[in-house]
């Protein structure tokens, strides 16, 4: 795996060249059975390339959910397979963290902000307490939060709580970070600030990152690519590229020609204006 500490990545990542890490081949979910079964997931393909970052949009109830939760190994399909270099993906397989959205039920109240962070370090391999502890020191610099290593997570607002969880899941050392909508529980000027850290990390630690939403702007600003799903049950109806020049700026970005075009395209399919 790629040394966390190395921040001199520079060379283009996704590219079309690039080979996939985790592929999802005919993946289909259907919940319960007889008159009271659900059939969530039609029939998925999707290739996720190797250090790129790729947002999943789609209607509210498509099965977002149970896709990511598919392809980190916590749900089985009812059809298709997942594969993760190669491996068929049948439990959560090392190398994927997955970041929920609900950061308030995913931090051990009873534990700082450091030790909840050193709880991800001390399930690596080989590490002793000691240096868990400076490890997870590192992280929460990452995400501008080693001022309050000593604090309990109550004690913290609600982004500061999710910056722990994104330095618990980078503590992690992933190479593919799937995130389930998790920003859609802060305000609107956090939220921002969040893309900035996910942005910066994902540039400087080269994992591979999927991110789920609702939000047509998030997914223009962060993606390299865009799968969009249809309703349940759900297909992968369009994939874009979004092809915006990184580092993304937040005032800059969205005035461009080309973020404009596609947070229209985006919203015209997810309003239902396109086919
Ligand atoms: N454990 C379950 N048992 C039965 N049905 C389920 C289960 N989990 C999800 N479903 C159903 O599968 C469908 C897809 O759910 P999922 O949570 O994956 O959607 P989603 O796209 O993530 O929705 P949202 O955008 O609201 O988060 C829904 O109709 C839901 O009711
Ligand atoms: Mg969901």
């Amino acid at each position: 795996m790629r040394a966390v500490q190395d921040e001199s990545i520079t060379q283009p990542r996704g590219h079309v060249d690039s080979p996939a890490c985790l592929t999802l081949s005919g993946v289909g979910k259907t919940f319960g059975s007889g008159a009271g079964q659900t059939e969530a997931l039609g029939h998925i393909d999707l290739a996720v390339r190797e250090g790129e970052f790729l947002a999943i949009v789609g209607p509210s109830g498509c099965g977002k959910s149970t896709l990511l939760q598919i392809a980190a190994g916590l749900a089985r399909p009812t059809q298709g397979a997942v594969h993760f270099h190669g491996d068929e993906v049948t439990a959560p397989p090392p190398g994927i963290v997955y970041l929920f959205q609900q950061y308030g039920k995913s931090l051990f109240p009873w534990r700082t902000v450091i030790d909840n962070v050193a709880f991800a370090v001390e399930h690596l391999a080989g590490m002793g307490r000691a240096e868990a502890r400076a490890s997870s020191r590192r992280y929460l610099d990452m995400v501008g939060l080693a001022d309050f290593a000593g604090h309990y997570p109550a004690q913290l607002s609600g982004g500061m709580q999710q910056r722990v969880t994104i330095a618990r899941a980078l503590a992690a050392q992933p190479r593919v970070l799937l995130m389930d909508e998790p920003f859609s529980s802060v305000d609107a000027l956090t939220r921002l600030e969040l893309h900035a850290i996910v942005q910066d990390l994902w540039q400087k630690h080269g994992f591979t990152a999927v991110l789920v939403t609702h939000d047509a702007d998030e997914a223009v600003f962060l993606a390299d690519r865009i799968a969009v799903l249809s309703a349940r049950p759900s297909r992968v109806v369009q994939v874009l590229e979004t092809g915006l020049p990184r580092p993304r700026d937040r005032l800059e970005t969205p005035q461009m020609p080309r973020y404009l075009e596609l947070r229209h395209e985006l919203l015209a399919m997810l309003l239902g204006k396109r086919p």
